[in-house]
C-alpha cells in the first residue's frame, strides 16, 4: 500500500515520512488547513514532456482537456510547455484566454453547446469547433452567416465501440449521446461541400476516460482512418484528425496503464501517411497523477463490526468514490515502527452513507490528528468538488521542490 511512487514520480518516503517534491507533508498541514488539494508540479510537467517525446514521426497539437482541471496555475504550466486546450463551455474558453492561451490552440468540444458558446467561440477565432450533430452544424452556419465570419470544424464521429471503461464515463458507443453516428459523416460533408462559411476539416473521437487497454483506442483510429481515407475519395479535403483523450491513471494497485509509447506507436502507424495534422485532448492523463489530497484524521470510531477512520476530507472533495465506485489509493504521511495492522473504513464526514473513501482497508493503526493522502486526485477531483454540508471550499497548493504557491482559481 505504501508504495508511493507508483502514484506519483515526486512523491516518496523518506525516513518514514512522506514527502512531496521536497517539502514533508506533514509540515505543509501545519501550515495550512486540511483538507487541501496538493499538486506536483514537476510531476505535470514530466508528463506533458513524456507524452510529448513519445511521439517520433508526427508531433501531435496536445490540447489539455482542461474540464479535468481548471485550476488557473494548471493552465499556466501546461501552455506555457506548448499544450493547447481543449474546452467544453464558455467558462472554460474565457478562463483558458484569461491565462494566455492562444485562441488559434484552442478546440471547443462538448455535446450541448449554447447559441451564445457557438458565438463566443467563433468572435475570439478559436482553432476549431468539434461539432456533435448536424443539427448544431446548422447552428453554427446561421451564426457565422450572421457574423460573415469563418471557423474551422471537426466532426465528431460516434465509432458505436465499447472503451471497457466505467458505463458512466464510456462515450462511443452508439447509445452514448455523444457524437455523429459514423454512417452520417459523408452526408454532413456533402450538405456543407461549398459552404462559405463553414469549414470542415476533419473527423474528431473520443471513446471514453480511464481507458486501460490500447484495444479500444485501436478499433476506434482504425475507424477514423478508413473514414478519412474513405472521405478524401469522395473529393472532400482532410487536414486534420482529433483523436480526443482517455488514457487511463494508476489509482490503485488493480488499475492497468497503456504504454504511452505503444499508443504513440498506434497513432503514427495509422496516421502519419496521411499528412494530415494531429490533435490528441488528453486530460487525466496529463494531470491526474500529479494531485493529492492532504487531509487529518478527525477521530477513529469503534463500531459493532467495523473501525471507522473519519477523515476531514469528504465526497465533497472526492466525489469518483462515491459516484463510479473508484477506489484511490490512501497512505499514511508519518509511517509507525511498529507492525500493528488494522482494518478500516476510510469515511468522510459528511452524512451519506456513500461518504467512502475505502472499504476494509489493511493499513497502520491511526490515531486523532494523525495525516493520510488520497492518490491520483489532480484529474476531476477538485472541479468537481462542491460545497455540500456548506463545508465550504479548500486551498489548492501548488509544490515544485520547496515552493509552495497557493492558488485558488
Ligand atoms: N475530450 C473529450 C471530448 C472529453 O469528453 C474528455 C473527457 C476528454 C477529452 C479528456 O478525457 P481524459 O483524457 O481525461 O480521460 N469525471 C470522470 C471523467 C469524465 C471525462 C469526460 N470527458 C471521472 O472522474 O472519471
Amino acid at each position: 500500500m505504501n508504495n508511493a511512487k507508483d502514484y506519483n514520480k515526486f512523491l516518496n518516503y523518506k525516513n518514514g515520512k512522506l514527502f512531496f517534491e521536497d517539502t514533508p507533508l506533514d509540515k505543509l498541514a501545519n501550515k495550512y488547513k486540511t483538507p487541501s488539494y496538493c499538486y506536483s508540479v514537476s510531476e505535470i510537467e514530466s508528463n506533458y514532456k513524456l507524452l510529448k517525446n513519445s511521439f517520433k514521426k508526427i508531433r501531435p497539437l496536445i490540447c489539455y482537456a482542461m474540464k479535468a482541471n481548471f485550476n488557473s496555475e494548471i493552465i499556466k504550466i501546461l501552455s506555457k510547455l506548448g499544450s493547447g486546450i481543449d474546452v467544453v463551455s464558455f467558462g472554460e474558453l474565457e478562463k483558458s484566454i484569461a491565462n494566455g492561451v492562444n485562441p488559434n490552440k484552442i478546440v471547443f468540444s462538448g455535446v450541448g453547446k449554447t447559441s451564445y458558446e457557438i458565438e463566443l467561440a467563433i468572435k475570439k477565432k478559436i482553432k476549431q469547433i468539434n461539432v456533435e450533430s448536424v443539427e448544431e452544424l446548422d447552428e453554427i452556419d446561421y451564426i457565422c452567416k450572421k457574423r460573415k465570419q469563418k471557423i474551422k470544424i471537426c466532426l465528431r464521429v460516434n465509432p458505436d465501440i465499447n472503451a471497457k471503461t466505467h458505463e458512466k464515463i464510456s462515450t462511443g458507443r452508439s447509445e452514448d449521446k455523444f457524437g455523429i453516428p459514423d454512417d452520417q459523416i459523408l452526408e454532413v460533408f456533402k450538405k456543407y461541400k461549398d459552404n462559405k462559411y463553414i469549414n470542415l476539416i476533419g473527423l474528431s473521437v473520443h471513446i471514453g476516460s480511464q481507458i486501460e487497454s490500447l484495444t479500444p483506442f485501436k478499433r476506434a483510429f482504425k475507424k477514423i482512418r478508413n473514414q478519412i481515407k474513405f472521405l478524401i475519395k469522395s473529393g472532400f479535403k482532410i487536414s486534420l484528425a482529433d483523436l480526443g483523450g482517455g488514457a487511463g491513471i494508476r489509482y490503485n494497485e488493480k488499475n492497468r496503464l497503456i504504454d504511452l509509447n505503444e499508443y504513440s506507436r498506434l497513432i503514427e502507424g495509422l496516421f502519419s501517411d496521411l499528412g494530415i495534422d494531429i490533435i490528441i485532448e488528453p486530460g487525466r492523463s496529463l494531470v491526474g497523477s500529479s494531485g493529492i489530497i492532504l487531509s487529518r484524521v478527525i477521530r477513529v470510531k469503534r463500531g459493532k463490526k467495523k473501525n471507522f477512520l473519519i477523515i476531514d476530507a469528504g465526497m465533497n472533495n472526492l466525489i469518483r468514490p462515491a459516484l463510479y465506485g473508484a477506489f484511490h489509493n490512501i497512505l499514511p504521511v508519518n509511517l509507525t515502527d511498529n507492525n500493528t495492522y488494522k482494518y478500516y473504513d476510510i469515511v468522510g464526514p459528511i452524512c451519506e452513507t456513500g461518504d467512502i473513501f475505502g472499504k476494509n482497508i489493511r493499513t497502520q493503526q491511526f490515531k486523532k490528528d494523525d495525516l493520510i493522502v488520497i492518490c491520483s486526485t489532480g484529474a476531476y477531483s477538485s472541479c468537481m468538488a462542491s460545497e455540500y454540508n456548506l463545508r465550504g471550499k479548500v486551498n489548492e497548493l501548488f509544490i515544485k521542490k520547496q515552493k509552495i504557491k497557493v492558488s485558488n482559481k
